[in-house]
């Protein structure tokens, strides 16, 4: 029978804590459907063996690429941890993994789930189902760039935004296919061509260039400022989205805070649709002011696992994690971020549990 091979990376803080119940849900998805996953265990690669020896995997990122080249897929939890500047930390995992392994499409849905509480007056499950669609290799974050005169009062920090008609061909393209498989078919791009003068209107160009060869989707752009109202004050309107690399971090933070009242249940993916191995998440980081009590929301890096599952081929499990997912928060089991008063742990056994029969 079929046997997946998985990387898994806690990383630092609830990752510590979340990624032991997306485990726990995977199996038994894996166990129900009849197929095996041998996970690799990777839980020295934090912050802590950064402050010991300089890098958060033993030997370095490029070791860690290498060592990862192995896997039908990766399953962190989060990086970053107080006493290691965030820019070193995130730029010695997180990041070079998108890069090397060209994981060019960061997926990101959002939705009023059944028994959580829409921060909205009068939204009701089913009401907003977004999908934002991050670019997640180029754009915003880039190495280009650089400090002049620092620690003197003339300081000054450059920062060049990098967009090239690969980059954003790829991604607006996937993003049109993955609206066109959508009920709604529509797709939103976030934009700022008003105010950003090069990258903006180059993006909004490939946008409009790219949409002639889907004509069954509908379309509009929405500057990111007014798109972060809109999604506030009419979310409905909205169905997949597609933005450059910080839009799009900023949006997937918004979204499922707009639809769920919080970060603590969006999962994500980062991938190459042609390729096999990918990179699967929660949205949210390590969480510092809550880790170690038990009570970090599970449920993102659940679903994180159903995604990774659902990429891998293995629909009916991923499917099966949906469902329980579903089950699990209408029947009340539910952490305190969502207004329950269940521990990270109860909220995995029930979805494990419930995975079995859902
Ligand atoms: P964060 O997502 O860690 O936390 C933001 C807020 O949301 C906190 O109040 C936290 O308690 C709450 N929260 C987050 N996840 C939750 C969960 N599952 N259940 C309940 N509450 C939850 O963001 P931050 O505080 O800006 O960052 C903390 C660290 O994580 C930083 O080092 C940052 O760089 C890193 N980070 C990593 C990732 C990642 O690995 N993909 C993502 C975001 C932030
Ligand atoms: C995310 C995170 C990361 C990002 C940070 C921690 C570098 O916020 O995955 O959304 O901006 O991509
Ligand atoms: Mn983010």
């Amino acid at each position: 029978s079929t046997v997946l091979k998985i990387a898994a990376v806690p990383g630092d803080g609830i990752g510590k804590e979340t990624v032991p119940e997306g485990i726990k849900v995977v199996d038994a998805a894996a166990e129900r459907f009849g197929f095996k996953v041998e996970w690799t265990h990777f839980n020295d690669w934090t912050c802590e063996n950064y402050a010991k020896t300089g890098t958060i995997v033993p030997g370095g990122i490029d070791e860690g690429i290498k060592i990862l080249k192995a896997y039908d897929s990766i399953f962190l939890g989060a990086v970053g941890w107080p006493g290691v500047a965030d820019h070193i930390s995130l730029w010695d995992l997180l990041i070079p993994i998108r890069r090397a392994f060209g994981l060019f499409a960061n997926v990101r849905p959002a939705q009023n789930l059944p028994g959580v509480r829409c921060p909205l007056a009068n939204k009701k499950p089913g009401d907003i189902d977004l999908l934002i669609v991050r670019e997640n290799v180029e754009g915003e974050y880039s190495q280009v760039g650089g400090r002049i005169y620092q620690g003197t009062e003339d300081d000054i920090a450059i920062q060049e935004a990098i967009f090239t008609r690969r980059g954003v061909d790829r991604i607006i393209r996937y993003a049109f296919e993955l609206a066109r498989s959508r009920p709604k078919k529509h797709l939103t791009s976030a934009t700022k061509s008003n105010g950003i003068i090069h990258s903006m209107p180059f993006w909004d160009e490939r946008f409009n260039a790219i949409k002639k060869e889907y004509p069954d989707v509908k379309t509009n752009q929405f500057h990111i400022d007014i798109l972060c109202a809109r999604l506030v004050t009419n979310p409905e309107w909205f169905d997949t989205i597609v933005a450059s690399n910080l839009f799009g971090d900023i949006l997937s933070d918004l979204a499922p805070a707009v639809a769920a009242g919080g970060i603590g249940v969006a999962p994500s993916s980062n991938i190459n649709p042609k390729e096999r191995l990918g990179l699967f998440e929660p949205v949210h980081g390590s969480a510092p002011d809550i880790y170690g009590k038990g009570i970090a929301n599970p449920i993102g890096q659940i679903s994180s696992g159903a995604m990774m599952l659902r990429h891998l081929g293995q629909t009916e499990a991923a499917n099966a994690i949906d469902r329980a997912i579903a089950k699990v928060l209408a029947d009340g089991i539910k952490t305190g971020d969502l207004g329950g008063k269940s521990s990270t742990s109860e909220v995995g056994d029930a979805v494990a549990q419930s995975v079995a029969t859902v």
